[in-house]
């Protein structure tokens, strides 16, 4: 079978059984993939024509025309065209299994915890990457906040009310403590091969992946223009904001806004959802990437907002945080 690669135009021979990744990967084709067992969608592809099979296409059919198929869990059923991220796009650190010991875990806010660790061996991803943590009463995935060349890895972690796992943590966690990681995985991470401006999105403990993002920006001196808006209901739920006030004072090219929801009389900070100060402060957004991390209601919204403004869905890169205790 024939596979015709897009944008970089090569045509690959496909034997029946190959997964679409190895011969991407047999064929030097560059892609990005992570977990190689179909959790994390970064060998995520779309098939411009053909036949694909494979878990993410629809139950039991084929993945066809304009959908999307995960390249390790893939298979090429007839002559196709495949289309594979930008190659500028691409980051490969395969996932790996570390032992990790608690250097911190302090209290960032009433519910939100930083937790900082320490793994045996070097652990490399991108920006914007997460890992799955195993705690002594289960397995939570949380996104690094920081750079891996900080060396050790910070997590904000929410502490959830009757939580199985984080509602134990203030007892079960502390400083010497062993965990188990896995990571890193994830497609939503920093492209920094972009010269237009960025808008960042975040809610909650969305933070944490969007300020690596930011530093992995920032500090590897991208001179994009880069926004965030931060949400949360009311000024008692931010937290991290020492943390945006020295990326500004430090880098012109950032600017946030914190967008209260639920404090309409609150004097210095936008009242009302992100989404509002979307459609009031980014009316053009054509030649934008976008980075949403919080509350799936929020990425859906957030992600509808912007494509409404003129944003291009394959340019806005989300991790929604699905609630779990
Ligand atoms: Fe394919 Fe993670 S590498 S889903």
């Amino acid at each position: 079978m024939e596979v015709r690669i897009t944008p970089i135009n090569k045509t690959l021979t496909a034997s029946t059984g190959t997964t679409l990744l190895d011969l991407l990967r047999d064929n030097e084709v560059p892609i990005s993939y992570s977990c190689l067992s179909g959790r994390c969608g970064t060998c995520r592809c779309k098939v411009i024509e053909g036949e694909v099979s494979g878990p993410a296409a629809a139950e039991g059919r084929l993945a066809n025309n304009g959908q999307y198929v995960l390249a390790c869990q893939s298979r090429v059923e007839s002559d196709c065209v495949i289309e594979v991220p930008e190659p500028d796009e691409v980051v490969t650190f395969p996932t790996k299994t570390l032992k990790a010991t608690v250097t911190a875990f302090e209290q960032l806010s009433n519910d939100v915890r930083r937790l900082r660790l320490k793994t045996n061996k070097p652990l490399e991803y991108a920006p914007g990457q997460y890992a799955n943590l195993t705690f002594p009463d289960g397995t939570r995935a949380y996104s690094m906040a920081g750079l891996a060349e900080d060396g050790e890895l910070e997590f904000h972690i929410r502490l959830v009310p009757n939580g199985r796992v984080t509602s134990q943590l203030d007892n079960r966690i502390k400083v010497g403590s062993s965990l188990k990681l896995n990571g890193p995985l994830g497609a939503s991470y920093l492209r920094r091969k972009h010269e237009g401006p960025m808008l960042c999105i975040a809610s909650g403990t969305g933070l944490a992946p969007i300020l690596s993002i930011l530093r992995g920006a920032l500090e590897s001196g991208m001179s994009n223009a880069i926004h965030l808006l931060f949400g949360a209901r009311t000024e008692a739920d931010l937290y991290g904001l020492n943390y945006l006030n020295t990326l500004a004072s430090d880098f012109a090219n950032f600017s946030y806004r914190i967008c209260l929801s639920h404090s309409p009389d609150h004097q210095e900070y936008y009242n009302g959802l992100v989404t509002d100060a979307v459609a009031q402060h980014f009316p053009e957004l054509s030649d934008w990437r976008i980075y949403l991390a919080g509350a799936p209601a929020m990425v859906e919204a957030a992600s509808l907002a912007c494509t409404k403004r003129g944003a291009d869905i394959e340019r806005i890169y989300a991790d929604a945080f699905y609630p779990s205790g």
